[in-house]
Parts: structure tokens; sequence; C-alpha cells
């Protein structure tokens, strides 16, 4: 056991600021992040890319301060680098190179023998679901395979940590199943650290035991998805035959919580006489009530509702990449 709590934190910072030039990119974030996979959530622009460079000490922060494994991003940059596996967001692979050869590439810029570095580029492209098409050119491979490589480059050293920035990002299906059960594996079984951004709640929700979630350069919120889940109010939810809106009209003037999405009503359960109020209501418009359930938010819908508090209208997190988002203004 660690006796001083602080030495728990992977990774802390402390009034963390960012400029570039006159653009506040992250505003005096203050952080602490546990063992274990964390999903980082936001909007484009919101600031991920920009923090994970900070924690890697790839660019230099503008005030406050940051430990990561209890060295300082600021002077200990190659240090935390050892320890970090990173996979950066955009194309960091050089397409004229074998898989082989880009894997053992990294692992000898951080300071592997050839022989070490080629033995683990073997091991890690397995693990990535690369043994067959080791020895191809980068530029013959889809997306997936690309990204695939990238993961391998970041595991190349066996690292404490492993920072994923957007790593489902233009894949498919079915290579981003594999993507993230090779995250959560990762995760599990090292019993690592894994930071991993997105803008998409489902993937986060596949491999995360805990979010956090920027916005703007801050931070809005950082919990535990289990407590998260918990905490939101449940709701009754009702799929109706004609009058829904007129339904929905009632229902709010006699003191309820209702989100309307057509002909379906979710309802915030209040108490033991919701339902029988909403039964009620139902009557008196004269409306047919097809099914009723309890509904309990899933992280989509709890993403949805601080955007909501946040003054942000998107009905779902696909809407996050719509253009009007990007620049994060
Ligand atoms: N190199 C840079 N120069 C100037 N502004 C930048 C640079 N990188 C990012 N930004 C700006 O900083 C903010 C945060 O960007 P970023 O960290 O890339 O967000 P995210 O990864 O969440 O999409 C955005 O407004 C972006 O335009
Ligand atoms: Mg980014």
């Amino acid at each position: 056991m660690l006796e001083d709590s602080n030495n728990n934190w992977v990774i802390e910072t402390k009034n963390l600021s960012k400029m570039y030039g006159p653009h506040l990119a992250l505003d005096g974030l203050n952080l602490q992040i546990p063992r274990g996979a964390v999903g980082v959530l936001g909007p484009n622009g919101a600031g991920k890319s920009t923090l994970f460079k900070c924690i890697l000490g790839l660019i230099q922060i503008t005030s406050g301060s940051g430990k990561v494994l209890g060295f300082d991003i600021q002077k200990e940059g190659e240090k935390i680098r050892s320890k970090i596996g990173y996979m950066p967001e955009y194309d960091a692979l050089d397409p004229g190179l074998s898989a082989i050869d880009q894997v053992r590439y990294a692992g000898e810029i951080l300071g592997m023998n050839t022989d070490v570095a080629t033995q683990r580029a073997h091991e890690v492209l397995e693990y990535v679901g690369l043994k067959d098409q080791r020895y191809r050119k980068i530029d013959t491979f889809s997306t997936g395979m690309k990204q695939a490589t990238k993961l391998a480059c970041a595991l190349i050293h066996d690292p404490e940590i492993l920072i994923c920035d957007e790593p489902t990002n233009g894949l498919d299906k079915r290579a981003r199943k594999f993507m993230l059960d090779t995250l959560r594996r990762t995760a599990e079984e090292g019993e690592r650290t894994v930071l991993l951004s997105s803008h998409v709640m489902d993937d986060v929700q596949e491999v995360c035991s805990s979010i956090l979630m920027i916005y703007k350069g801050k931070v809005v919120l950082q919990k535990k998805i289990d407590e998260l889940v918990n905490q939101v109010e449940k709701e009754i939810e009702i799929t109706i035959w004609g009058g829904a809106s007129i339904m929905e009209t009632q229902l709010i003037d006699n003191g309820y919580k209702v989100r309307r999405l057509g002909r379906i009503l979710r309802v915030t359960l209040m108490d033991d006489n919701t339902i029988i109020g909403i039964l009620k209501i139902a009557a008196e418009c004269k409306v047919q009530v097809r099914q009723l359930k309890e509904y309990q938010p899933d992280l989509e819908d709890i993403f949805l509702l601080i955007m909501d508090k946040l003054g942000e209208e998107i009905k779902g997190t696909s809407d996050l990449m719509t253009p009007k988002h990007i620049g994060g203004n």
C-alpha cells in the first residue's frame, strides 16, 4: 500500500493551461487519473489531443504543472515517454516501410537494440492481428491495418500507460470491434492505464471504467461509469398511439419532466405514483398506451443531457463530427 494517497494517481495535473498563441486550448485542468481504462470524451476541438501532448511532454505547457507516474511533464518528458505508448491521432507511419520494419524502428527510437526490437515487433504485430501481413508495405494497408500498426508501435516497449487518440476514427465495424477488444484486453490483462479519446460514447463504454469529459478546454465531468449511470434519474418510457403532442403538453402542465421522441415519451420517474399519474393523463387525453416500461438512460443519453446543460444542441454524439463543431469555439 502506498502511504501517501497522492501517489495513487497515475497522472496528475494542477491548473494546467495551454495556449496556442492567443487561443486558450486547455483552461486550468486539475486532473487526478487513477490506474485503469479512462475514456476522454469531448467534441472536436475540445482539447483532447492537446491534453495528451502535454501529458507526453511533447508540447510546452503555458502554466500550471503535471506529473505522470511521479515524473514532471515539463522536465522529464523523455522518461515519461519511455513509460507511455502513444498512438497519435494522425497517420505517423512511413508508407514505404513494411509493418515489421516500422514497428521495429519505433522500438529502436526508444533505445531498444535491434534484436530485442525485432523480437518484440513480431510479438506485438501478432497481438494486433497483423501476423500474416507483417512483411507487407504499409502503403498497401487499409485504415484498420494502419491503425493496428500504430497500436503495435505504441506497445513495442510494453508501456505502463497507453494513450490512444481517436483510435477508431475511419474504421469499419469489424476493424473497430477488433481495435476496441484489443484495447480492453491490453487494459485488463496488463493492469495498464489506458487513456482512450473519442467523440463516440459507445467506444468509451466498451473499453473504459471511467470517463473524463472535456469541453472547450475545461473538464466538465470525471466519474466512474457505474456511478454516472446510477446517478441519473430513471424514466418511464411510454409508446403511444395518437395525440403525442397533446399528451406531452398535459404531462408538462401537470409537473412531469418529459422527453419526446416521436411516439415515444420518456417521463422522469418521481415516486410510486408516477405511473398511475401517467396513465390517468393518457386516459384524459384519450391516447392509447401501447407499451410502458422503465427506461434506464444509457451513456449516450447522459452525454446528451450534459451537452444540453452546456447549451449544445445535438441529437447524438455523431453530431459532434459535423463541421459546426470543428475548431472548438
Ligand atoms: N498546433 C496548433 N496551433 C493552434 N491551435 C491549435 C493547435 N492544435 C490545436 N489547436 C486548437 O486548440 C483547440 C484544441 O484542439 P485539440 O486538442 O486538437 O482538440 P481535440 O483533440 O479535442 O479535437 C482547438 O480549438 C484547436 O483548433
Ligand atoms: Mg484530437
